[in-house]
């Protein structure tokens, strides 16, 4: 065997193994996923893709330490989640998360100020990436002065300005109209190539998991189960025309509906997203 065979692969930065997740209510018990395992590696851009209602919100609300699964684990750098933490940062669709009563730079000052981050600090922290998401000229509006595509560009730098292990990202493009959502896409990717960030993205589009990640599971319908991970590094925006982007997205498509397909009896037609 040669010497090379013994180096130990790297270990993930975040693990999660076996989870089971459940809500618990009046009307019983409801498993949002199922056994779900994955490993997230540093600097991975790592996308997890199901239909809506197959538990990635619920998951990512795992990782950020708000729930507990009830079987299974999830670790970061080899120790177990347990509660919310600076280390792990979430970016929620909705835009109106900024307090509308603070400006933008006090908008991302805030959870650095809430962590115990000095006055000074902060502000020179939300000036840089505010700089970085080019909205160096709008650190003193109003969230309501902002169009949806500069509001998600502040929760981004607000995310990033805690410097997290983990940038968890729960369907951030979602609401944005369709050209907004291509910029922020390649502007997300134009950030992680300078900084070279860990990221966790949820989407429910085959195309924005293909644009955004280098790595994607495939999630069933409810509960979510894993179906499959793909490597998706090979794409981009630029290549989302090509002959091969389009065959990765029928494969996808295939391996989350082709059972329900068949058992319907039709061929069905690929499409984009996949419940739109
Ligand atoms: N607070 C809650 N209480 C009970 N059930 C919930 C709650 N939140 C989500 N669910 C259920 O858990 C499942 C997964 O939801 P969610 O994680 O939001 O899916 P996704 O983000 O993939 O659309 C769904 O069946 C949903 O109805
Ligand atoms: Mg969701």
């Amino acid at each position: 065997m040669s010497p090379l065979n013994l180096v130990p692969p790297p270990e993930p930065l975040l693990r999660a193994a076996h989870v089971t997740l459940e809500y618990r209510g009046e009307r019983g018990i409801v498993r949002a996923t199922e056994d779900v395992s994955f490993d997230v590696y540093e600097r991975d851009r790592f996308v997890l893709l199901g239909p809506s209602g197959c538990g990635k919100s619920t998951l990512l609300k795992a990782v950020g330490g708000f729930i507990a699964p009830q079987a299974g684990s999830l670790t970061l750098a080899g120790k177990a989640i347990t509660r919310p933490g600076p280390d792990r940062i979430v970016v929620f669709q909705e835009f109106d998360q900024l307090p509308p009563w603070k400006t933008v730079r006090e908008n991302v000052m805030f959870p650095m100020l809430a962590g115990g981050v000095r006055r000074k600090e902060a502000d020179q922290r939300a000036r840089h990436w505010l700089g970085k998401v080019g909205l160096a000229r709008f650190a003193d509006a109003y969230p309501h002065t902002l169009s949806g595509g500069m509001k998600a560009r502040v929760a981004i730098a607000r995310a990033l300005a805690m410097q997290p292990a983990v940038l968890l990202m729960d369907e951030p493009f979602a609401a944005l109209d369709a050209l907004t959502r291509r910029t922020m896409q390649e502007e997300l990717q134009v950030l992680w190539e300078e900084i070279g960030f860990t990221m966790l993205f949820v989407t429910h589009s085959i195309e924005e998991a293909l644009v955004v990640g280098n790595r994607i599971l495939l999630l069933s319908p409810h509960p979510g189960r894993v179906r499959a991970e793909l490597n998706s590094h090979q794409f981009s925006l630029a290549s989302a025309g090509s002959s091969e982007f389009q065959a990765a997205t029928q494969r996808i498509h295939g391996l989350l509906f082709g059972e329900l397909e068949r058992a319907a009896g039709g061929a069905g037609h690929p499409t984009k997203a996949i419940n739109e």
